[in-house]
């Protein structure tokens, strides 16, 4: 069975074919992040307008990758939200056209299902019950999945999302955009200890996440040394801001799987591609005796390869959606 996948978001065109599911034919990606890069962030208009030049090339550039014609494919998998309504539009109007020509059915996904199912592709599912912590640009949540595609929401943030507090910090030091990588690169050679920075609601006993405070304590630690006529040590803030964000996913998500018994952490989103985050997750979880998978860093940011593999497995339940869909910025993880 061949599904094609198309993912249009946020700002990468992503198109991908997988074959039974678990298997990846083509996995293609145009970045527009040097159309946003002087902007210092995401421009929606800009992004749906170059989807909409990306995505036709890219869909070929697929098949043909992949070896496979339109009439070969079995269904089309698309990103129904959470995103940009402008950018999501673009992606869905392709895949609903694609549906129809080669007469395959349609199947709509939520974008952070997506993520923690890129997990899948390279470690195969594991069993039900999970804990997922998706951190992306846009969400910072930890989800208890007690059975395939159920999701119950444990905790997010009240404020700015991780992958936005590394961009915000990150501009904030003058590091570019996207932010994250900017950071994790930055924070190789920093000492995390240099500055305490506040580890926002880590004892808060929930599992919410705030992520402004530690913005505005980086920002007044930035103006504060420079009116002391201090020069500020890029890798030592970079580290210990890092640090800060850290400490505080790698508690919720140890109490997530210990409130709810999981045996199994599954990590997903742009943030996931952290270094940082990344081992202490593993070495965390690894001292609690749970198995924590990671996709590798391409499959961590944006891909269609996690849209194509999640919809398949939902074709394969049976599952269909119709051509009058609509996107949906908004779109709450299934329950
Ligand atoms: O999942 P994603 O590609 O797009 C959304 O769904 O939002 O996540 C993008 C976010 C950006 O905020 C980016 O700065 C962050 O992921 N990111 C990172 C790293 N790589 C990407 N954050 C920290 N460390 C990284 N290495
Ligand atoms: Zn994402």
């Amino acid at each position: 069975m061949i599904t094609l996948g198309i993912e249009t978001s946020c700002d990468e065109t992503a198109v991908a074919i997988v074959e039974d599911t678990y298997e990846l034919r083509a996995n293609l990606i145009a970045a527009q992040v040097h159309l946003h890069e002087r902007f210092g962030g995401v421009v929606p208009e800009v992004a749906a307008r170059a989807h909409v030049e990306a995505l036709n090339p890219l869909l070929g550039e697929a098949l043909e990758t992949a070896g496979l014609g339109v009439s070969d494919l079995d269904g089309v998998a698309v990103t129904v939200g959470p995103g940009l309504v402008g950018a999501l539009l673009v992606g869905m109007a392709a895949a609903k056209a694609v549906s129809l020509a080669a007469r395959v059915p349609l199947i709509g996904v939520h974008h952070l299902e997506g993520h923690y199912w890129a997990n899948f592709l390279e470690h195969g599912p594991p069993e039900p019950p999970y804990v997922a912590l998706i951190v992306s640009g846009g969400h910072t949540m930890l989800v208890h999945v007690p059975e395939m595609h159920r999701h119950v929401v444990l905790g997010q943030t009240l404020d700015d999302a991780a992958g936005e507090a590394f961009d915000k910090v990150a501009r904030l030091l003058g590091l570019g955009f996207p932010g994250g990588p900017a950071i994790d690169a930055m924070a190789v050679d920093g000492d995390p200890t240099a500055v305490r920075f506040p580890r926002a609601m880590e004892d808060s006993g929930d599992l919410d996440f705030s992520m402004s405070g530690l913005k505005t304590a980086v920002l007044r630690h930035v103006k504060a040394e420079r009116a002391a006529g201090r020069d500020l040590h890029l890798p030592d803030l970079a580290a210990s801001f890092q640090e800060a964000i850290v400490d505080v996913q790698v508690t919720k998500t140890m109490q997530a799987a210990r409130s709810t018994g999981v045996p199994t952490v599954l990590l997903g989103g742009g943030v996931v591609a952290n270094t940082r985050l990344r081992a202490r997750l593993q070495e965390a979880g690894a001292a609690e005796g749970l198995r924590v998978l990671v996709p590798s860093l391409g499959l961590c940011t944006d891909n269609a390869a996690m849209i194509a593999c999640l919809g398949s497995a939902r074709l394969q339940r049976g599952e269909r959606t119709t051509l009058d869909i609509g996107a949906d910025p908004n779109l709450q993880l299934p329950a």
